[in-house]
């Protein structure tokens, strides 16, 4: 037990790799530990694309917003939500197909997302690191393409994954009395958000002041505390338009949208 919530409280995302392979029966303990997850009906409607090929993770780069860790990790994993498989299934057994829609869109990502998460404690317990990429699903349509996503599967989250080259400090994370409520919501109020945020406005700024091409862009655009940061220099609502836009798009194109 202890090495479960040991695995919980080391958790940072690694984004430096060193080069060595990931042995094949590694890789086999985090993929199994993946499938153990959750899945609604145990339908595991998703699946899981693991790419080491040099020429792939190049085509890759460019959809990822050409992060670093595509190319230094030996490894890319992708996982899809996934109706493919099982409407085949369906056919081949004269079963009526009911998973051509946004309900089943958002059922298979939630089992890929919980898959996901059960492969990265299981990786970081066998030493290993990752770093998730929302690129993923921002990219979604093109990284279709590149890892020949047939209809009815759709990548929807991915993480670099490989043997540590650093060791980042473990990151500040919002106190339980702002994430929990009791029985019901309780709305805070605009003092208790600000008490909540304090220790984050902090850590979070000092954060992004020792990264040097960060504090330019924060002088240079004159933003003046972090919930700026967040907001006009990394989700600009721009950027979410147009993320949202292609999501709409792969989805309509993998057949879970008219
Ligand atoms: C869905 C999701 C998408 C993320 N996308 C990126 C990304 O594209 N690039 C990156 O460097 N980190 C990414 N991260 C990592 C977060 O920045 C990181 O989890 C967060 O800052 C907390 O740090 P920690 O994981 O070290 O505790 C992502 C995390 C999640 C859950």
């Amino acid at each position: 037990m202890s090495s479960l919530f040991d695995a919980l409280e080391k958790h940072v995302s690694v984004r430096s790799y060193k080069s060595d392979p990931i042995p094949q029966e590694v890789l086999d303990q985090i993929l199994n530990a993946a499938t153990r997850a959750s899945s609604s009906g145990n339908m595991q409607s998703y699946s899981i694309i693991v790419t080491t090929d040099t020429e792939l993770k190049q085509k890759l780069y460019e959809p990822h917003f050409k992060q670093d860790m595509v190319l230094d990790a030996p490894a890319v994993v992708t996982f899809c939500a996934d109706f493919h498989r099982m409407r085949r299934w369906l056919k081949l057994r004269n079963a009526a197909d009911n998973f051509d829609n946004f309900m089943s869109f958002m059922i298979a990502s939630i089992d890929a997302i919980l898959a996901s998460q059960n492969a990265a404690l299981a990786a970081e317990g066998l030493g290993l690191g990752i770093c998730y990429m929302g690129t993923t699903l921002a990219s979604c349509g093109e990284i279709a393409k590149i890892l020949e996503c047939p209809e009815g599967v759709v990548p929807v989250v991915g993480f670099s994954l490989g043997y540590p080259n650093e060791k980042p400090e473990l990151r500040d994370r919002l106190p339980l009395k702002a994430l929990v409520h009791n029985n019901t919501y309780q709305k805070r109020t605009d003092a208790e958000i600000i008490a909540e945020y304090s220790q984050r406005e902090i850590k979070g700024w000092e954060r992004y002041m020792s990264q040097p091409h960060l504090k330019a862009a924060v002088e240079k655009n004159g933003i003046e505390n972090l919930a700026q940061v967040y907001t006009q220099l990394k989700y600009t609502k721009a950027s979410h338009e147009e993320y949202s836009n292609t999501v709409m798009a792969c989805l309509k194109e993998q057949g879970f949208l008219a």
